[in-house]
């Protein structure tokens, strides 16, 4: 076996005794490959981890920028208090549709809400909205914008909470300093800003398996 087959041993072994998809959340993939979406939603490995990340710090109040076709908003949303609300961002209309749907089918559409339109748009609206602070943050969008988001998420939560960002190893590109890529320079200055603000402290964890090699950072908000 290559190193690679063994990292998807281990990730599927991990998987069927730790994770495994249920009904609603394998009808979730199912339904999102066939309306065309791309398959890059978090592992169902990577979905146990968010949701237990969310459950860890109590979470009544998730903010999730990238839903696809909802799946790591299942994951996520089952973690909440039956008066818990997640918020998810999301550009294409298409995307949230069959999100909507898979939401819908989990049960979770009294608690979910998913917004249409570029994120950087959809957040000055939400803050005006002056919800209470989100307790936990999921960034999984166009990468380009990541420190934008980061950001944002510092104004819409509070001393506390979780920022949450998917894709920061990339295969390793993130360390490619001259890298012209939209996304490896958005990562890059997320993981920079984290790195260097005052009001943040923060990991990353690499992550090999059923999407390859990448990772997520993780920062705790600071009063
Ligand atoms: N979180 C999902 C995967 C998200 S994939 C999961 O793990 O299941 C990234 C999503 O971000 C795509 O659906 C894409 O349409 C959306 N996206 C891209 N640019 C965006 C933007 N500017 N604002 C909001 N969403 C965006
Ligand atoms: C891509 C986006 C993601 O959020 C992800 O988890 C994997 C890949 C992409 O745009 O290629
Ligand atoms: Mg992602």
């Amino acid at each position: 076996m290559s190193e690679s087959q063994v990292w998807d041993a281990v990730d599927a072994y991990f998987t069927e005794h730790l994770s495994p998809d249920d009904e609603v959340t394998a009808a979730a993939l199912r339904d999102s490959e066939a309306a065309g979406l791309p398959p890059i939603s978090v592992t169902a490995n990577q979905g146990k981890l968010l949701q237990l990340l969310a459950q860890v710090q109590g979470a009544r109040t998730v903010l999730e920028i990238g839903t696809l076709g909802g799946y790591s908003t299942i994951w996520l949303a089952r973690a909440l208090p039956p008066e818990g609300r997640l918020i998810s961002l999301e550009y294409s209309p298409r995307h949230a549709e069959v999100a909507r749907r898979n939401i819908a089918r989990a049960g979770l559409d009294g608690q979910v809400e998913v917004r249409v339109g570029p994120a950087l748009e959809s957040l000055p609206r939400l803050a005006d909205e002056n919800p209470p602070p989100f307790d936990l943050v999921f960034i999984d969008a166009d990468k380009g914008n990541n420190p934008h988001y980061v950001e944002w998420a510092l104004r819409l939560t509070r001393e506390g909470s979780l920022i949450v960002l998917d894709n920061v190893a990339r295969g390793g590109r993130v360390v490619d300093a001259g890298s012209t890529a939209d996304d490896v320079r958005g990562t890059r200055a997320a993981i920079e800003l984290i790195g260097s603000h005052p009001r943040l402290s923060g990991t990353a964890i690499q992550t090999v398996g059923g999407k390859g090699y990448d990772g997520f950072a993780l920062a705790r908000v600071l009063g």
